[in-house]
């Protein structure tokens, strides 16, 4: 079979995987409204090409949180790889260091963090923290990311509680049975201590942030903000970065797709710090309308799973080399040579 663009990986993946587990990897909230949105808003917004600039050079490289990479295309935090593929997120962690990408690791990495990091000890990578109600158990793990040399810490914040997934409530997906959570504590703790899904923090607000920037000297970027309120108390609380992101639709069912959440918040933001964005991204068209929108660089979530469960480190590269061509391909056919030329006269206003 030929894989020539990403939901080619789709189709493939929901053959290769377990009811179950694509159910789990595909799962929307509630009516999976915000779900859909997140792809049929990206059809919605029109371009407004430039012609007769030279693009016969093309450079897709950029940066995030000032290290190099080779295209403004990462990894999404998500959990539990080794139920795509046998070594998880090792094979994405090779992936990501082959493609010059970064990829954030999940709290709940069904690999450990150390074994991340010996197989693919060159590449960029930033911790994501569910932060935990144990704070000792919250300092050792954003601790031990730093001293492996993760370069930035992703605070998620739409996940208080687990949003309610009817496919995997019907099909009685118990992953607390099904997967050790090797991630939490050091190696030498683990046995004794199985972190549960459900010890997520719910109290954690706002003045709790300093709590968390008194043990690392790692940058800080929230997960999960969707409108310009938040951007400014993140600003106002000293944070590096945000990703606009509503969870692949898995959290809060009905807010606004990604895309259109990005305006609000890079309007709020002023350019005073990072902003990134995933949800629905699935074409190099998608990831030229981000950046023009505001958005210094777009994250991978299923993708990199269907890429994962088709071809284990080979799929998740070819999911991102297809990404990055077609949108090296955006680039030319707009008139843009570099990603600073990638401005909002791209897009046509009148029909957003
Ligand atoms: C199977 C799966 C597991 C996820 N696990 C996490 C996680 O552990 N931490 C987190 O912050 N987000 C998690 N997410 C959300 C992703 O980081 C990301 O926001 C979302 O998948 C982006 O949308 P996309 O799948 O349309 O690209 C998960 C998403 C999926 C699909």
């Amino acid at each position: 079979m030929s894989f020539v663009c990403l939901t080619d990986f789709q189709a493939h993946a929901r053959e290769r995987l377990s009811k179950s587990t694509w159910d789990f990897i595909e799962g929307e909230a509630d009516e999976g409204i915000t779900w859909k949105d997140n792809m049929a808003a990206f059809k919605k917004i029109r371009l407004r090409p430039r012609y007769l600039r030279d693009v016969s050079k093309v450079d897709t490289r950029t940066t995030v949180q000032g290290e190099e990479i080779s295209a403004p295309i990462c990894i999404s935090p998500t959990a539990f790889h080794c139920m795509a593929w046998p070594d998880g997120e090792m094979s994405t962690a090779r992936a990501a260091q082959a493609a010059g990408i970064c990829y954030v690791t999940s709290t709940y990495a069904s690999c450990t963090l150390e074994d991340i990091v010996a197989t693919a000890p060159k590449g960029l990578r930033w911790f994501q923290l569910y932060v935990q109600s144990d704070w000792e158990l919250n300092k050792q793990m954003v601790q031990r990311a730093e001293a492996l040399g993760f370069k930035a810490l992703v605070i998620t914040v739409d996940a208080p509680v687990i949003g309610k997934r009817r496919r995997d409530i019907r099909n009685q997906l118990n992953l607390e049975a099904k997967l050790m959570l090797k991630d939490l504590r050091s190696p030498e703790e683990r046995i004794s201590s199985r972190v549960q899904l459900s010890s997520i923090n719910a109290s954690f607000c706002w003045k709790d942030l300093s709590q968390l920037q008194t043990i690392t000297r790692l940058p800080i970027i929230l997960k999960g903000i969707l409108t310009k309120e938040d951007a400014e108390l993140a600003i106002k609380h000293n944070v590096q970065g945000i990703f606009v992101s509503n969870h692949g639709g898995r959290q809060l069912d009905e807010v606004p797709a990604s895309i259109y959440a990005l305006t609000e918040v890079v309007a709020a933001v002023k350019g005073k710090i990072e902003i990134y964005l995933d949800g629905g991204v699935r074409t190099g068209n998608d990831v030229l309308k981000a950046l023009a929108l505001g958005a210094k660089c777009i994250f991978l979530g299923r993708p990199i799973l269907w890429g994962l469960a088709c071809k284990g480190e080979h799929g998740v590269e070819e999911v991102l080399s297809i990404l990055k061509n077609e949108f090296h391909t955006s680039m030319s056919l707009s008139g843009c040579r570099s990603v600073t030329e990638i401005s909002r006269e791209l897009i046509q206003f009148s029909i957003l």
